[in-house]
């Protein structure tokens, strides 16, 4: 039974937020935070709260890491490279820490979620003063507190996994883009995967407190809602309500917004969904389904429970059923045991697919998955090469993919500035494919109509029509 965080866990909390507060009003300037999210867009959600949280608490957000009084990492741990890049971070500001002893610095996220990451790092790094886990976000405060009061260092990772906090504060990076957690953790156990360790088991928000976070976020003027979970298709398994009626009640409000979702898993995404995104108002006309592997073989090793036969009577049907359907991807290349045989599946998949874009990763061995524990006799440099020649396959069945929409006029979402030439402003599709056009600065964040004139293979460019 999935627990909400009480009302009085909450209250004490900002208690502890307002003790910290009258502690940093105390300092001779303005105090400065400084925080950095890792890893997915769950993750960058969560830094969000941290940033609410520190706001309440008084601090003012800095992106000159210099004259930060708080340094916080919100770390990810699905790849090797990204924990090798947060020790480099992190061990730098032990030179910051040399000229300000008074600042504080923490490290939450994924990987201290881990406790043997934790303790080294504790370790490794004596100047860091917090270290908490995915699962005690809420107690942020708290644990600020102590370091102000007791001068004590903090180490929280309990194994449980995290009780549903709704309320806590946000601080959002846009004005206009909104992220919303609709579920946490994850259930599915992929073999090469660390999510579930560090993310603990699947849960879901009622449906009414995720309808009510967005209904204000339209009505505060959010004109892109991103709904977050790691397998979104098996949202309110344990509510009785499944992601396509959360959807359908999602559509229903009034108003001029966006919906998109990520991320989907293939055994889990259904027609109703499909047909659902088909004949929503708001809803993206993009799917992002990660495929993984070309292989059977592999998949099965990987735990997916699909084969690409109905991953690709899937695609196909919601191609037919969605107009301009973009469709994208995520792909391992090197899964232990992989052959270059099981490999050339899925430079064939990526060929038949043509998938607008992909995400490409070479297998990374995460300590406490069943894959660590596969014989993996492939080299990284052999890895390395079947890597160059996917993406080579991706870079060729891309080109001219967006050609169709010369001539057309689309709905966009202003987003800044633009991405091929600062000229241009530029904004996303509801395909949610990029399009560049020249404009003021009054439109970012306003859905605008533009024409299209010219297609790149990873962008369009048009011009605005009045
Ligand atoms: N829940 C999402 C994505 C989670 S992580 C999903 O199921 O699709 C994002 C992507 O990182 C995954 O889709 C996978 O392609 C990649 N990934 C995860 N673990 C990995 C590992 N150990 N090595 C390499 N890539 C990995
Ligand atoms: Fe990881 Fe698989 Fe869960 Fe995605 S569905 S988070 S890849 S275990
Ligand atoms: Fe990374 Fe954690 Fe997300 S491991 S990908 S930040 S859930």
């Amino acid at each position: 039974m999935i627990e909400k965080i009480t009302e009085e866990e909450l209250k004490e909390q900002h208690f502890f937020a307002m003790r910290v507060k009258s502690v940093i009003h105390m300092f001779d300037h303005k105090p400065l935070a400084y925080t950095h999210s890792y890893g997915c867009q769950q993750n960058v959600s969560d830094g969000e709260k941290i940033n609410g949280m520190l706001t309440e608490m008084g601090y003012e957000l800095t992106d000159d890491i210099e004259k930060a009084d708080f340094i916080l990492y919100n770390t990810c741990a699905v790849r090797e490279n990204a924990e090798n890049r947060v020790f480099g971070n992190i061990g730098a500001v032990k030179n910051i820490k040399r000229k300000n002893p008074d600042l504080v610095v923490a490290v939450c996220g994924c990987m201290v979620q881990q406790e043997h990451i934790a303790l080294q790092m504790k370790k490794k790094f004596p100047f860091v003063d917090i270290i908490f886990g995915t699962h005690v976000l809420h107690k942020f405060p708290e644990m600020l507190y102590k370091v102000f009061e007791k001068k004590e260092r903090v180490l929280s990772i309990p194994e449980c996994d995290g009780n549903i906090a709704e309320g806590l504060p946000v601080r959002r990076d846009s004005g206009f883009k909104a992220s919303v957690p609709i579920m946490y953790g994850c259930n599915n156990f992929c073999t090469y995967c660390i999510v579930p360790f560090v993310r603990g088991r699947e849960r879901s928000r009622d449906p009414e407190a995720i309808i009510d976070e967005v209904k204000g976020l339209i009505e505060r003027g959010y004109k892109e809602i991103l709904l977050l979970g790691q397998n979104v298709n098996s949202y309110g398994k344990d509510k009785g309500v499944s992601f396509s009626e959360l959807l359908r009640r999602l559509d229903a409000l009034e108003g001029e917004f966006k919906i998109s979702f990520m991320t989907s898993h293939p055994k889990d995404c259904t027609r109703e969904l499909i047909d659902t995104i088909a004949g929503s108002r708001h809803i993206a006309y993009h799917l992002h389904l990660p495929v993984q592997s070309g292989s059977d073989r592999i998949l099965k090793l990987m735990n997916r429970h699909y084969d690409i036969a109905h991953y690709k009577e899937l695609v196909a049907y919601a191609r037919e059923k969605i107009p301009g359907l973009q469709l994208t991807t995520d792909i391992i290349v090197g899964f232990p045991g992989e052959t270059y045989e099981d490999f050339k599946e899925t430079l064939e998949l990526m060929r038949e697919i043509k998938y607008d874009s992909a995400f490409t990763f070479i297998y990374s061995k995460r300590e406490g998955t069943k894959a660590a524990e596969m014989e993996d006799p492939v080299s990284e440099e052999e890895k390395g090469k079947w890597f160059r020649e996917l993406l080579e396959v991706q870079g060729s069945v891309g080109d001219d993919a967006y050609k169709k929409y010369v001539g057309e006029t689309l709905s966009i979402l202003c987003e800044g500035r633009g991405r091929t030439d600062e000229k241009y402003l530029t904004g996303k599709s509801r395909q949610n494919i990029i399009v560049d056009f020249s404009g003021d600065d009054s439109l970012i964040g306003q859905f605008v109509s533009v024409k299209i004139t010219k297609a790149l293979n990873w962008a369009l460019i048009g011009e605005i029509q009045q």
